[in-house]
């Protein structure tokens, strides 16, 4: 049988890579194989072009080119990692995928929505998430926890998180606002809470979900 695929989405600072390991592990527990990734990444051609990206080296090209290698980085990704898994029955735990280009490039960046279905047809065909968890946190709290993050480990913030806090509060809302518009694959958790509290909603949301499906 196929796997599942999920997707976590949110702003920066929800805690996306921390509910995916949470989650991954209690999968894990019951001996469902995981796989673990990432977007921009997951592949070896897509980590470079995640490092020209985060670098801020094409900003300077707009929205739309940026949005073209997002989509490069992701038909990579597709092709050679998260489809094979899906196919030998493995769940894909995948932090951002093409919401994130809905929401920057998109909404936020000002990407034209039928170049981004062009993309999003090219790069993701028919694979696409079977539950996609938004973790909603409000800006000023998402970029605290990443300023914290940063001093703890002498990093430099990204191209994206270093944009101003409006720009923020508007991907927010963008998240939000494809949540309303697909129920049936999205649900909103309030990642302002503890970490247990949303893993707890995380977990309860995947076993009505996904596993009785499974089972
Ligand atoms: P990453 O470190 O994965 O994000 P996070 O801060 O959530 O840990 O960095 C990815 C950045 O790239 C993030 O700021 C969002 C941005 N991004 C896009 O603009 N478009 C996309 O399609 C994707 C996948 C990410």
């Amino acid at each position: 049988m196929a796997g599942k695929f999920i997707t976590f989405e949110g702003g920066d600072g929800a805690g996306k890579s921390t509910q995916i390991r949470r989650l991954a592990r209690r999968l894990g527990e019951r001996g469902i194989h995981v796989v673990e990734t990432r977007e921009p990444g997951g592949t070896p051609i897509a980590e470079s072009i995640r490092k020209v990206l985060l670098s801020g080296m094409v900003k300077s090209l707009g929205p739309e080119a940026e949005a073209m290698l997002f989509a490069a980085a992701r038909a990579d990704h597709v092709d050679r990692l998260i489809r094979p898994a899906l196919a030998a029955g493995d769940w894909v735990l995948c932090d951002r995928f093409f919401d994130s280009t809905r929401v920057y490039q998109g909404a936020v960046g000002g990407v034209d929505a039928r170049e981004l279905d062009a993309l999003e047809r090219v790069a993701v065909g028919r694979n696409r998430p079977d539950l996609t968890f938004v973790l909603d946190v409000p800006a000023e709290v998402g970029l605290r926890r990443v300023r914290a993050r940063l001093a703890e480990s002498g990093g430099e913030p990204d191209r994206f998180e270093s944009d101003e806090i409006a720009l923020h509060e508007g991907r927010r809302q963008a998240f939000l606002d494809i949540a309303a518009r697909q129920p049936e694959r999205c649900v909103v958790v309030d990642a302002a809470r503890s970490e247990d509290a949303v893993a707890g909603d995380v977990w309860r949301i995947v076993a009505m979900r996904l596993l009785q499906q499974a089972a």
